[in-house]
């Protein structure tokens, strides 16, 4: 029955666009094949969870409309700050918005359509060397991967995968009035319209807060070791370098991290990026309870007094703040017993959020005196 419907499957896959009538297809191993070539309702187009993830994707997900947006009138304002004809058709936009645009004609198949947006191959990869395979009855997860499908279980495989597109974004491309990008792996998950079921063990979602702030600092490091940057991507940098380095510093089993020096320099990135993805191999694998959660809540939820003293610029501690404030959320929505539902600390944490809403007008000291208040709040309740 299985074998029946793989056949299927390709034979749609191939007959959708003028590709092939006949078999064997022509498909070469890092060929690019194209959402149709899922969307048959024997595959991943069908009813039901388990084949819907085409019409899930299609219909709900953002990532079908990432092509779109190109076309519109911020898209035209970007393109044109930046000396751009059409953003539509600029690598410079399609990498991250419409990435088969991009890719060599050659390793393109026919029924791959360059403004399909993110779809299922920039996440999956490159389905020609395993299309034919890959709903086998013997073929293991294991040898789908080998085949050179994306081992996206594994959190950092994945965090990889979704920070490519979703941390730095290149500076006159920023200057040009794209907005910034913030990645946060466990809330971003979350707010995508998933097309899969993850480990629902409680806790998957702190490690991949966990990974995903690991992988994003090795990526603004990266950046930084490679183009100098501006007082506002160095405040950038050293909030998510404190970040990660106070989360660590909780917990023994964790590799501890350098914290950000006041005037960091190349050798500083450089080792914060190593530092980095050291954290995002252990987290994506590590072990919690729920005491390690408290413990590393208490440990954020006690840095109050690093938002009082003085010494620090405040654009770093607003980026510092920023950085706290989502890990507090993601912590608190992991040990909510209540799960989803609202939070006993809502209203505190809320103040937070809208402290750190406009870095420019950060104001440490209400911060300082709203996190003593959150503190407090969680104590007591
Ligand atoms: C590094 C990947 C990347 C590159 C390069 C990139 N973008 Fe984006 N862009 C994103 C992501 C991710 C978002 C979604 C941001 C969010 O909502 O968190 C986005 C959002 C946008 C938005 C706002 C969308 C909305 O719904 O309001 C516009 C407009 C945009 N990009 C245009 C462009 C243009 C034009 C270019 C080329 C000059 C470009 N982008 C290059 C990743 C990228
Ligand atoms: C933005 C990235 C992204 C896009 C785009 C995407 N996926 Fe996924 N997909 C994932 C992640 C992450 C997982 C979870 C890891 C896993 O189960 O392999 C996943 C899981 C799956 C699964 C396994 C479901 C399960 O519960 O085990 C299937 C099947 C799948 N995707 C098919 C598709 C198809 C078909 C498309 C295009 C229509 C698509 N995906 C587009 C990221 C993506
Ligand atoms: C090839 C680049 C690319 C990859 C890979 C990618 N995204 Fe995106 N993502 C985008 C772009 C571009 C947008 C903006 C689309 C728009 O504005 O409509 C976006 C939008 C989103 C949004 C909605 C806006 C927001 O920030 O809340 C979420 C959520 C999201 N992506 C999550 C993920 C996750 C989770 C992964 C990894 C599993 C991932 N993305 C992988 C490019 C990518």
């Amino acid at each position: 029955m299985l074998l029946k419907a793989a056949r299927i499957c390709l034979f749609l896959a191939a007959g959708a666009g003028s590709l092939l009538a006949k078999e064997p297809l022509q498909i070469r191993e890092s060929t690019f094949i194209g959402a149709v070539g899922c969307k048959s309702s024997s595959c991943h187009g069908g009813a039901g969870p388990k084949r819907s993830q085409y019409i899930t994707w299609s219909q709900h997900d953002y990532h079908t409309k990432a092509f779109p947006v190109l076309l519109n009138a911020r898209s035209a304002r970007i393109a044109e700050g930046l000396g751009i004809t059409e953003a539509q058709t600029s690598a410079r936009c399609t990498v991250c918005h419409s990435p088969l645009q991009s890719v060599a004609a050659s390793r393109l198949a026919a029924t791959a359509r360059p403004d399909e947006g993110v779809s299922c191959e920039s996440c999956h990869g490159a389905a020609g060397g395993w299309l034919r395979g890959h709903t086998r009855t013997d073929w293991t997860y294991n040898i789908r991967v080998s085949a050179g499908m994306r081992d996206l279980r594994s959190l950092y495989v994945r965090a990889n995968a979704c920070v490519a597109c979703h941390q730095n974004v290149p500076a006159d491309v920023l200057k040009a009035g794209h907005p910034e990008l913030f990645f946060e792996l466990d809330g971003q998950s979350m707010a995508e319209p998933k097309h899969w079921r993850d480990d629902e063990e409680a806790w998957s979602g702190l490690r991949e807060w966990l990974t995903g702030q690991a992988v994003a600092l090795r990526e603004i490091s990266w950046a930084l070791v490679n183009e100098p940057g501006d007082d506002l991507a160095n405040a950038r940098w050293n909030g998510v370098a404190w970040l990660c380095a106070t989360a660590a510093s909780a917990n023994g089993a964790w590799p501890q991290m350098s914290p950000p020096p006041g005037a960091p320099g190349i050798s500083d990135f450089t080792q914060a990026q190593k530092e980095a993805d050291a954290l995002a191999r252990k987290a994506a694998m590590s072990n919690w309870s729920e005491s390690v959660a408290r413990t590393l809540l208490s440990r954020l939820a006690s840095t109050d007094a690093e938002f009082a003293a003085k010494g620090t610029a405040n654009p770093v501690l607003a980026q510092r703040a920023k950085r706290l404030v989502l890990a507090l959320d993601r912590l608190t929505n992991a040990l909510n017993p209540n799960r989803g539902g609202p939070r006993k600390i809502d209203a505190e944490l809320n103040q937070l959020f809208a402290d750190v809403k406009t870095p420019d007008a950060f104001d440490p000291s209400a911060f300082t005196a709203h996190l003593q208040t959150f503190g407090a709040a969680l104590e007591s309740r």
